[in-house]
């Protein structure tokens, strides 16, 4: 049987920077509590003209440069938010296009920060079982967008950014060994966006009542965490057939520093084995942790033969963890010329993007 193999890493990070000490001029806050509480010193905003999928595309084309892998050898994208850019069509489908994937199927995936676990176990499942050869799996979002920028509680927490890899079938030595995933519904309200769905549709009244942002139980969602990180990590390492001895890179969902130092206290792994990058970005939800696993790979964290182990939790409930036998050596620089071809390539396809919605619209006789 073919195993998925990570074969192309990318990521997006916004180039605006928000400060703890900029928030504390619009709510009352300090960078000593939200350092002390959280890990957090800053994170990014995005631009006024981007979007998950605008960010998601930048991680994704990065992802292909570095597998070496055209948009049209793609078969499925699948990309993890919880903040889409419409409710439909979905993102992977604004994300296929820009691409020019062409024969690729797309579709989004919801599991909170869990997202882009839920999603590379669905689609190295998808690879595994010969459906395709070829995926991109892609966590995005703007979650600034659904941030309540009064509320201290939650609007110290979250950033925008994007991750991607690219999954390829290979040998059954390495790449994807084992996935567990859990949801428990009935903790739905711990951590929700209640309006602009079909039960609080949008509304005078959701507007006046704030219900297009994030609320969260806090400490609930916390008590949560510290439970689930060291189960699921556990229950993945036993169906991959590994012990927590084995792991070389551990990289859990980056929500609180808290959080993460209890995980690493009950499963006994030291420091060094964990990649972090709260403290730059803050929560990013279903993007945090295929930023974190590019920028592990930039740094040289990753060996062929590593095994490292990516852990999300977050809203449904729902958290998961994937183990995987890291087998890519890191990529030679793409010559010149053909990083020129790539970049014409996708400038093609964006002006042909944009002709087909000109078009449409001269048809239609809208404007
Ligand atoms: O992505 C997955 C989902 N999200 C998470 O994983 C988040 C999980 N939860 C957490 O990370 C933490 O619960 C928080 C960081 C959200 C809060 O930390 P906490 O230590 O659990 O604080 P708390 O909610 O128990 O609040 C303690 C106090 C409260 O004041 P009182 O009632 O004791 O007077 C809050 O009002 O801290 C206050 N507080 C703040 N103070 C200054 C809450 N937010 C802030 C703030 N600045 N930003």
């Amino acid at each position: 049987m073919p195993r998925a193999h990570v074969v192309g890493w990318g990521k997006y990070i916004p180039q605006k920077v928000l400060t703890n000490d900029d928030l504390s001029r619009m709510v009352e806050t300090s960078d000593e509590w939200i350092v002390t509480r959280t890990g957090i010193r800053e994170r990014r905003i995005a631009a006024e003209n981007e979007t998950t999928a605008t960010m998601a595309v930048q991680a994704a084309r990065q992802a292909l440069e570095v597998a070496r892998i055209g948009p049209e050898k793609v078969d499925l994208i699948v990309v993890a938010t919880a903040t889409p850019d419409y409710l439909f069509p979905s993102t992977a489908c604004l994300v296929q296009d820009a691409l020019g994937a062409t024969r690729a199927a797309a579709f989004d995936l919801a599991a909170g920060c869990t997202g882009f676990v839920y999603a590379l176990a669905v689609a190295a499942a998808m690879v595994e079982s010969g459906a395709v050869q070829t995926a991109l799996v892609v966590g995005s979002e703007t979650l600034s967008r659904i941030t309540d920028w009064t509320d201290r509680n939650t609007c110290v927490l979250f950033g925008d950014g994007a991750g991607a890899v690219v999954l390829r079938a290979g040998p059954d030595s390495g790449g994807v060994l084992a996935s567990v995933l859990g949801a428990d519904g009935s903790g739905s309200d711990l951590l929700m966006l209640p309006g602009g769905g079909s039960r609080h549709p949008a509304s005078h009244q959701t507007v006046a009542n704030r219900m297009h942002s994030i609320k969260m139980q806090g400490r609930d969602v916390f008590r949560f965490a510290v439970r689930v990180i060291p189960m699921v990590t556990r229950q993945a390492l036993e169906r991959a057939g590994l012990t927590l001895d084995d792991v070389a890179l551990f990289i859990p969902h980056q929500a609180n520093g808290r959080i993460i130092e209890s995980a690493l206290r009950d499963l006994k792994l030291p420091p060094e084995k964990v990649y972090g990058n709260l403290e730059r970005y803050g929560n990013t939800s279903a993007a945090s942790i295929p930023i974190a696993l590019c920028e592990a790979v930039e740094e040289g964290r990753l060996r062929p033969g590593d095994v490292v182990v990516c852990v999300g939790f977050g809203a449904g409930l729902t958290w998961g963890a994937t183990v995987l036998r890291w087998t890519h050596p890191q990529p030679a620089p793409v010559p010149a010329w053909r990083q020129f071809l790539r970049r014409l390539r996708y400038a093609l396809a964006a002006i042909r993007s944009w002709l087909r919605h000109r078009w449409w619209r001269v048809f239609t006789g809208r404007r």
